[in-house]
């Protein structure tokens, strides 16, 4: 159960999920993710008094009770959904594994086998929580940092570089991270930090929607102070 109220009266809105960039009508770009720890996020989120709007990639996961959830499939479409409603948002947690990279083009017909090599030209996707994080008087922003190796140098880089307020990083790979039921994090924002030790994603989500609302009522009442 959540320990508090701690969001109550703030509108959330969380990214959760894969996206799909797609090749042609039948194939597509994507990763390992789930959904589960954004879902989680957003379920402790609600438990914490927030009206919450889960914009979700493709994932088989039922919509926690008593939150909005809007399907999208591609980074554009998760883009385009998160600025729809980020005027009314106090909050972005940002779970979602968005695609790095999607076709140039998309066939329009299923492309057929020929050679024995096929290139694929990719262009970056638009980083939906960069560019919220780039708003003026935008929500307060929190990524999260999935990585291989070098998890705190490469999350406070992050943290910097795209200008928010926390990161929750996670070591991914070799069965981590990605679909498992448990995860670990560590939490950082300007000046401090908190490792939440290896815990099932629902446990871990409580943990966190907690650090961030105490965060985001220190920031709001100018008491942002770096102890960790
Ligand atoms: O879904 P699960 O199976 O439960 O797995 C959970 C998870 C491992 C996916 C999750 O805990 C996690 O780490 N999510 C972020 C994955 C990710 O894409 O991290 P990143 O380090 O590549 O991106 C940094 C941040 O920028 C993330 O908050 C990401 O949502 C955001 N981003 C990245 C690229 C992009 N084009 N747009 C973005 O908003």
């Amino acid at each position: 159960m959540p320990e508090s109220q701690v969001l109550a009266g703030l509108t959330v809105i969380i990214t959760a999920g894969p996206t799909r960039e797609a090749i042609d009508p039948v194939r597509f770009i994507s990763n390992r993710s789930s959904g589960k720890m954004g879902f989680a996020v957003a379920r402790a989120a609600a438990d914490a008094g927030a009206t919450v709007v889960l914009v979700a990639g493709p994932v088989s996961l039922r919509t926690p009770d008593n939150i909005e959830r809007i399907e999208v499939q591609s980074a554009n479409d998760m883009q385009g959904a998160v600025h729809e409603r980020i005027g009314s948002a106090h909050v972005l947690i940002a779970a979602a594994a968005v695609a790095d990279y999607r076709p140039v083009e998309r066939a329009t017909r299923k492309i057929k086998k020929s050679g024995d090599t096929m290139n694929l030209h990719l262009v970056k996707t638009p980083d939906v929580l960069a560019g919220v994080a780039a708003l003026e008087n935008g929500p307060f922003c929190v990524g999260f940092a999935a990585e291989t190796n070098d998890l705190e140098a490469n999350a406070l880089k992050k943290l910097k570089k795209k200008n928010l307020d926390m990161i929750a990083a996670n070591l991914v790979g070799d069965e981590k991270g990605f679909d498992s039921d448990e995860n670990a994090l560590t939490v950082y924002w300007h000046g401090g930090q908190e490792i939440l030790p290896a815990a099932t994603k629902q446990r871990l989500a409580e943990q966190l929607v907690e650090l961030i609302g105490r965060r985001y009522w220190s920031s709001r009442s100018g008491g942002e102070s770096g102890e960790s």
